[in-house]
């Protein structure tokens, strides 16, 4: 039988049923040891953030805290999340182009260590906020470095509409912002932030991002005196869905980061005192399994379908983004492929196809379909779209298993119904 970190995909459907999130808490650990053995340098601090909107719950929450990283959030309930954790405030930092006064109020009264300005209007907020706050918050701006990077690609241009951070391009408001910010004695300005995109391959474009980046530090000391001391280069390294990705290695991205901000540095005069990174997806994303429950059938002139028993309401990314997974059929994982089939879900909606090509074994009523890959974007996207419970999410460790969010009832589903 097809084991997740040791346990059977069987006895997990039977203790927790499906459709089932489920983590090798393994495969997490192993990654985040990883990133915080491999982002480190002797001449700059360095730190490692876990994007938490990839996939935020309590448990993955105190995973990230146990291994020494930051935690990015993005509301405030990601933020009410890392407070219910535990986790140390000053390691937070709150990203988001809208934070609501609400949200930036929570914030303050918890004490977190760095906000992310997006832009000039929050920068005002933020400064009327803090004037008679009783700690002093870090801030990083969100800059726009006019680079795109998604999946295979990446393009230096500037794409100057983007809703995030302050076009590079726009110095103008981009020192405006950082003075005001300057100005307030609570508010300590430390650096810039930018974030290109996500799932990117590109070691390129990475470089790229730093070049640019120190660049504009040095112009902002030599041109208006403004000392950036900390850089946040943002997420996006990939993950491997299906055998087409390659993505770069863990330690050849993080090299290839360090090396390039480390000559920079030296060239900057030792400018830069520390390098972030804020990876989500690639560290969740391998590590996550769901596991599915086949149900009917049907064949029509072109396809052969396999419906499942959940569908676009707990993984958005195929119907969203014509994102592709890989699957298997638990206990059939060494049979030869009988035939292509196409993986729907339940939803009513033509478009929610899991899979739209897929070579299986034999499939039948009854079988388990694990879809790999699962574990960023996944829960973290999901909705209750006609009213199908959200899923549980289980993590298997050395064989063991724990339930880290239960199952939605359909109690849950009208609870706050009046
Ligand atoms: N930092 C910032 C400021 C971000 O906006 C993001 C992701 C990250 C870090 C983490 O990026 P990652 O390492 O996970 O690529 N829902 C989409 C992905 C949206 C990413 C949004 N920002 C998907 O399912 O593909």
């Amino acid at each position: 039988m097809y084991t997740i970190a040791g346990k059977p995909v069987d006895e997990l459907v039977r203790e927790y049923g499906t459709p089932l999130y489920v983590y090798d808490e393994n495969a997490m650990r192993q990654r985040l040891g990883d990133y915080r053995e491999l982002f480190q340098d002797d001449e700059m601090e360095t730190e490692v953030v876990y994007a938490s909107k990839a996939f935020s719950c309590l448990a993955m929450v105190r995973l990230a805290a146990e291994y020494g990283f930051g935690l990015d959030v993005v509301s405030g309930g990601e933020l009410y999340t890392a407070e219910k954790a535990g986790f140390d405030m000053s390691r937070v930092y709150f990203h988001g182009n809208n934070k609501t006064l609400a949200e930036l109020q929570q914030a303050v009264k918890a004490r977190v260590g760095t906000i992310i300005v997006d832009n000039v209007m929050e920068a005002e907020a933020l400064v009327a906020l803090m004037q008679d706050a009783d700690y002093r918050v870090k801030t990083l701006l969100r800059i726009n470095p006019g680079i795109e990077a998604h999946t295979h690609h990446y393009i230096v241009t500037a794409h100057v509409d983007s809703k995030f951070g302050i076009a590079m391009t726009d110095e103008a408001e981009v020192v405006q912002t950082i003075r005001l910010l300057q100005a307030c004695p609570n508010i300590e300005f430390a650096g810039l932030d930018a974030h290109i995109g996500s799932q990117i391959f590109d070691r390129n474009a990475f470089a790229e991002l730093v070049r640019k980046l120190f660049a504009f530090a040095v112009r902002l000391q030599q041109e208006y005196g403004i000392r950036v001391h900390t850089l946040d280069l943002g997420g996006g390294f990939a993950a491997r869905y299906t055998e087409k990705d390659a993505p770069i290695p863990l330690p050849e991205v993080c090299r290839c980061i360090l090396d390039t901000c480390r000559e920079e540095n030296r060239q900057a005069g030792g400018l830069i005192r520390k390098v972030i990174i804020e990876p989500g997806r690639s560290i969740v994303a391998e590590a996550g399994y769901m596991l599915y429950t086949v149900g009917f059938m049907k064949t029509t002139p072109n396809r052969h379908y396999i419906f499942v028993d959940g569908g676009m309401s707990d993984n958005i990314r195929p119907a969203l983004y014509q994102a592709e997974y890989d699957a298997l059929i638990a206990g059939r994982e060494e049979d030869t492929p009988a035939m292509t089939y196409t993986v729907a879900g339940k939803c009513c909606e033509s478009g929610d196809v899991l899979i739209d090509a897929i070579k299986l074994p034999k499939t039948e009523p009854g079988d388990i379909l694990v879809m790999k890959t699962t574990g960023a974007y996944g829960y973290a996207m999901a909705s209750r779209y006609n009213k199908l419970p959200v899923p549980g999410v289980v993590f298997v460790r050395d064989g063991q298993a724990r339930e880290v969010i239960a199952r939605e009832t359909y109690e849950d589903l009208i609870s706050h119904e009046k």
